[in-house]
């Protein structure tokens, strides 16, 4: 059953709100539990559907999962074993393709279904399948995902895509792969720098984190440690957006790594917003005349993120001039500014990857439809700022990937309230 948002728009935003685990970070160290010999305990993890489905799949192969207490988990694998992943499972997330690395690498086989997740491209896995490839393994894709192989040996490898999940795929599958590997061209998002460290805790030889080139030395055991998940940039950007977009607002974020979104900073200080920074929390104040903004391109860490993309192209309206958007990384995850032509916004879809906005234009309240994750935070910002009542539907991609996102809301003076579509 769907649900929608109900919100009344022009409430101010006001006062302090934490930052969560991030979702993209705690995913892969889900996934990279079925490496360790002894269990493995990760702080800070955000409950949201995305953590709460990978951990079924878990629990699916054998593993013992619990949330021993608020934002903890314990993962206990020492009796997984290696079973198919049938679609029902995997078919809700894209992140499921991260669990055929680790399978491979302990069972030495995976076999799954296609992973599924949001709509914002073809999102290919030639990624995820070509490093096991070259890392000595047999890959068959037909109905299912088939992996197989007796020891994979370390290589130099180029990452064609520089693809987030398909790096941590390629890492997971060296970190225990004989040898040394060379992953070149290696994504370096905030996640998959948690993911080195969380493996190195564990006895992983990795180098190079925070760069574009990894070097693995192959290990034979991992052993379960404790481990904190990084705070979600994510969700501070896009409540640091809410705040600079709502009239009247004054919103302080605390428990986030602002360090990981100096693109996003670069932009609000190119267009004027009103923001500070002091010990790692960002305070933000309604801009309500913001300056013009030469272009938004959407680029690989540490360049302007593709999650952010739609929240920031919703404060583009709101900024005198025609203002370019190249979202680089996807093909599908413009959708967002239709919906907010229903709500006023001048906007045109020039192609897959290329759009322009036209500002500033006033946002009136409007019925609209979350077409992803993003895109339904987006909508819901645009509804906060609106002249008027809005009702965002299928918000239940929001419940994926954002923690208690409506009470955080509330908890700032926003009137939103969910009710069965
Ligand atoms: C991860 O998706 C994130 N998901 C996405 O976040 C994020 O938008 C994306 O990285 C980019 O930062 C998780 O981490 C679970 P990619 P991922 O592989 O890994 C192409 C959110 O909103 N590509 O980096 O699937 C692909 O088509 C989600 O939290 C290939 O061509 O993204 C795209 O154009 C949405 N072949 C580009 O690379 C492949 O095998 C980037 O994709 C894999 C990807």
């Amino acid at each position: 059953m769907t649900q929608k948002f109900i919100i009344n728009g022009r409430k101010p935003l006001k006062g302090t709100m934490a930052v969560s685990g991030s979702k993209n970070a705690a995913l892969p160290l889900i996934a990279a539990s079925i490496l360790a010999s002894s269990p493995v305990e990760l702080s800070n993890v955000p409950d949201i559907q995305d953590v709460n489905t990978m951990l079924k799949i878990l629990a699916y192969l054998g593993a013992k999962t619990e949330w021993v207490k608020p934002g903890v988990i314990r993962i206990d694998c020492a009796k997984l074993c290696s079973r198919n992943l049938p679609h029902e499972l995997v078919c809700k997330l894209r992140a499921s393709i991260l669990l055929i690395s680790p399978l491979l690498a302990r069972f030495g086989k995976a076999k799954m279904a296609y992973p599924g997740g949001c709509v914002i491209g073809k999102r290919p896995l030639d990624a995820h399948l070509d490093t096991p490839k070259y890392l000595g393994a047999k890959v068959k894709s037909g109905k299912y995902l088939q992996l197989s192989a007796k020891q994979l040996k370390g290589t130099r490898i180029i990452i064609e895509e520089v693809s987030v999940t398909g790096t941590e795929s390629a890492i997971m599958a060296a970190v225990t792969a004989k040898g040394e590997t060379e992953l070149v061209l290696a994504a370096m998002e905030p996640h998959v720098q948690d993911l080195c460290r969380f493996l190195n805790k564990m006895g992983a030889k990795i180098r190079g984190i925070g760069t574009h080139i990894l070097k693995i030395t192959g290990v034979r055991k991992l052993k379960g440690v404790r481990h904190k998940v990084i705070a979600d940039y994510i969700e501070l950007g896009t409540f640091a957006i809410a705040a600079a977009l709502v009239p009247k607002s004054k919103v302080t974020i605390t428990g986030g790594n602002p360090e990981d979104l100096e693109a996003l900073w670069n932009k609000f200080r190119e267009i004027g917003v009103n923001f500070s920074i002091k010990d790692k929390n960002v305070t933000v104040k309604h801009t309500p005349r913001l300056k013009p903004c030469r272009k938004l391109i959407t680029r690989v860490h540490p360049g302007f993120p593709t999650d952010l993309q739609a929240p920031f192209g919703l404060l583009l309206t709101q900024a005198p001039g025609v203002v370019k958007v190249f979202e680089t990384i996807f093909e599908g995850r413009l959708n967002y500014l239709f919906e907010l032509e229903k709500m006023g916004a001048r906007v045109e879809i020039l192609n897959p990857h290329q759009a322009i906005v036209i500002g500033p234009t006033k946002l009136r309240g409007a019925n609209v439809t979350s077409c992803d994750l993003r895109a339904g935070a987006t909508l819901v910002l645009a509804a906060l700022a609106a002249q008027g009542t809005s009702e965002v539907a299928h918000i239940d991609y929001i419940d994926r990937g954002y923690e208690a996102f409506e009470e955080k809301l509330k908890g700032l003076g926003a009137r939103i309230r969910r009710v069965a579509s």
